[in-house]
């Protein structure tokens, strides 16, 4: 049986490192919030790392377009997109393989893409985190930006096949689930630019309480409305919660406002206009610093 080590979200904007100004504060408090998340992960030093995010259209498109895909194989390469360098990322393929064999028996349709490119939704936080792209990846693709969007308790079912699957992996393999994406923020809009930190703070308040319950009782399409188009990719932190939560059956048709996962720890919040996204990163499990 494996184990979940832990669990983290972050946000995932190729800014931060296109845009980065070293002197600018707001800047610098985000990059140590990704370096306190790089050392935790290195003390965990993880068999396996599931990275749940959303792509921008630069590995579908619209002749071909999942709402959940799982990559396959030996190598993850990254597009190079967006100021971010592209890298080659080993896979573990054989978690990978297991998670699309078992969801799709589970009843999940999903995708797979054997050697697949991975945006910056990905490479930007794995750049920060591991920039040795040394730990055996997992990527999963969540539907984020392209309407009809799936409900956000179809993330943390996600969620839940990924704690499943775990504990049906080998004896001491040891996994940690990262959700990149959000938090606020507007993609090519008239908006662009703004953010709604209300929003994101109510949020991340549901986060320091575990309350994923209170998370899948908001509808995407209020999400989209209060947040920008950008800000369904919570979604990814959605599934990173659920999967570090002991918590059975998120909302086959409707949510638990009950429901509890594990409280998180917020380690930064920064409403980033230059970045033209709320920025947030935070420690899902274990509760206490590894
Ligand atoms: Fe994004």
């Amino acid at each position: 049986m494996g184990r979940l080590v832990g669990a983290y979200a972050t946000s995932h904007t190729a800014m931060m490192i296109r845009k980065l100004q070293p002197d600018n504060d707001v800047h610098a408090a985000v990059h140590q919030a990704f370096a306190q998340v790089r050392a935790e992960i290195d003390r965990l030093s993880p068999d396996v790392l599931v990275v749940v995010s959303s792509e921008h259209l630069a590995s579908f498109s619209y002749d071909s377009f999942p709402q959940i895909c799982v990559g396959i194989g030996e190598i993850a390469t990254g597009w190079g997109d967006g100021g971010v360098a592209s890298a080659e990322v080993p896979l573990a393929g054989a978690f990978a393989a297991q998670l699309l064999s078992e969801g799709v028996a589970a009843g999940f349709d999903l995708a797979f893409s054997a050697n697949p490119k991975i945006d910056h939704a990905f490479m930007a936080p794995l750049t920060l985190i591991r920039p040795e792209m040394d730990i055996p990846v997992v990527p999963v693709f969540q539907n984020a930006n392209t309407e009809p969007l799936p409900p956000l308790w179809r993330s943390a079912q996600l969620g839940e096949l990924l704690r499943d699957v775990i504990t049906r992996r080998p004896a001491a393999e040891t996994v940690v689930v990262l959700g990149t994406g959000g938090l606020s923020h507007w993609v090519g809009t008239p908006e662009m630019g703004q953010i709604n930190s209300a929003f994101d703070e109510r949020f991340l308040q549901h986060v320091r309480a575990g309350d994923l319950g209170a998370i899948l009782a908001m509808k995407t399409a209020d999400v989209l409305a209060e947040a920008g188009n950008g800000a369904p990719e919570i979604c990814n932190w959605v599934t990173a919660m659920a999967a570090a939560s002991r918590q059975e059956g998120w909302g086959v048709s409707e949510p638990e406002r009950t429901a509890r996962g594990p409280r998180g720890v917020v380690l930064a919040y920064e409403s980033v206009p230059d970045w033209a996204t709320g920025i947030a990163l935070a420690r899902l499990a274990p509760e206490e610093e590894p």
